[in-house]
């Protein structure tokens, strides 16, 4: 059973409860990677977000060998090259046997690929929620036509859709046609990537509060109904992140922030048109051929 009270974890539409502040976990690798979980799960993190593609998941496993897996939420995501059947289920055994775990919390498709039927990736994820090893199914990076689709294609409930959101990327379309839907969204980079921290609008609302700007992105996005993932491999700022309860922004403060801004992306990988994903492609291979490589001797 998950713990953690029911202000700080969201219901899905699977049934199961997601906590509401996870561990961002990209770009955290090897010990540093391990350290980061271990001292986030002593500060009372719960939900751990992670990916194939992170090229981390052996060290999550690592740092959460011995602990009570079921007060743990995991969320990984299969890359947009493996949405076919059989590599799906492929990729999800391999992430499952890194990670040392026997069942995912949360599965996602990580970005869409318009050349494979959506239909026949959410079937294969069907199929792997009817065999134990996940939990709840997702998407990411689906905006709401493509969010539509998904919904339509499958036969078991699209529980979340995680997608870059902050207070200058305020995704109100989307984020009402998901509520509409009962899906859930998470706010990949929650804190802009750390630049909410200069920002002369958040950290005047956070002086009124004795908060700082990150705590007030957080707030921002929980109380627009999102969960959050935010990165840190700092102590101090892990612990911040999570005092983010027990406290509320006014009406005029959140009306306030949700004119800060709707198009600032700062995630743009060159299959959606920019350079990102060119800049990572090596990291990326090499993560590929690695869960290639394990994928196929397991199955
Ligand atoms: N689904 C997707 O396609 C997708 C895409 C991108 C990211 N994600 C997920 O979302 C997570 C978060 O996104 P992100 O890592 O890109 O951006 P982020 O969480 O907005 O920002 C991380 C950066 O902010 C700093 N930071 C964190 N908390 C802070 C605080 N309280 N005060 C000051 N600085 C702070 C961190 O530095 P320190 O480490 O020094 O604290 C780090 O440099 C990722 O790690 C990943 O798990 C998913």
């Amino acid at each position: 059973m998950m713990r953690g009270s029911r202000e700080e974890t969201v219901r899905l539409a699977s049934g199961f409860r997601m906590p509401l502040i996870g561990l961002g976990t990209h770009r955290l690798a090897g010990k540093e990677c391990v350290r980061a979980v271990r001292t986030a799960m002593s500060l009372g993190y719960r939900h751990i977000d992670t990916a194939e593609m992170y090229a981390n998941e052996e060290d999550i496993g690592r740092a959460i060998r011995g602990h009570d897996r079921a007060g743990l939420f995991i969320t990984s995501k299969v890359w947009r090259t493996h949405l076919r059947r059989r590599s799906l289920i492929r990729s999800c055994r391999a992430s499952l046997g890194r990670l040392g775990t026997p069942y995912l919390d949360l599965y996602l498709v990580h970005w869409p690929d318009r050349s494979v039927p959506i239909k026949e990736t959410l079937a294969a994820m069907k199929e792997l929620v009817a065999q134990g090893l996940v939990r709840s199914i997702g998407v990411s990076n689906f905006g709401p036509s493509l969010l539509q689709e998904a919904l339509k294609a499958s036969d078991i409930p699209i529980t979340n859709d995680q997608v870059e959101f902050h207070p200058y990327l305020y995704q109100r379309e989307l984020l009402a046609f998901s509520k509409r839907n009962g899906v859930t969204m998470t706010a990949y980079c929650p804190v802009a990537k750390g630049t909410v921290f200069r920002d002369p609008v958040l950290s005047e609302i956070g002086v009124r509060h004795g908060k700082t700007a990150s705590q007030v992105s957080l707030r921002w996005l929980l109380q627009h109904g999102l969960a959050a993932i935010p990165k840190s491999g700092n102590p101090a700022h892990m612990r911040e992140n999570m005092d983010v309860f027990g406290w509320r922004l006014s009406a005029a403060e959140m009306r306030r922030m949700d004119s800060l801004g709707t198009s600032r992306r700062l995630i743009s990988p060159a299959f959606t048109g920019l350079p990102y994903f060119v800049l990572n492609a090596a990291q990326r291979a090499l993560t590929l051929a690695r869960a290639g490589s394990r994928g196929r001797s397991r199955a």
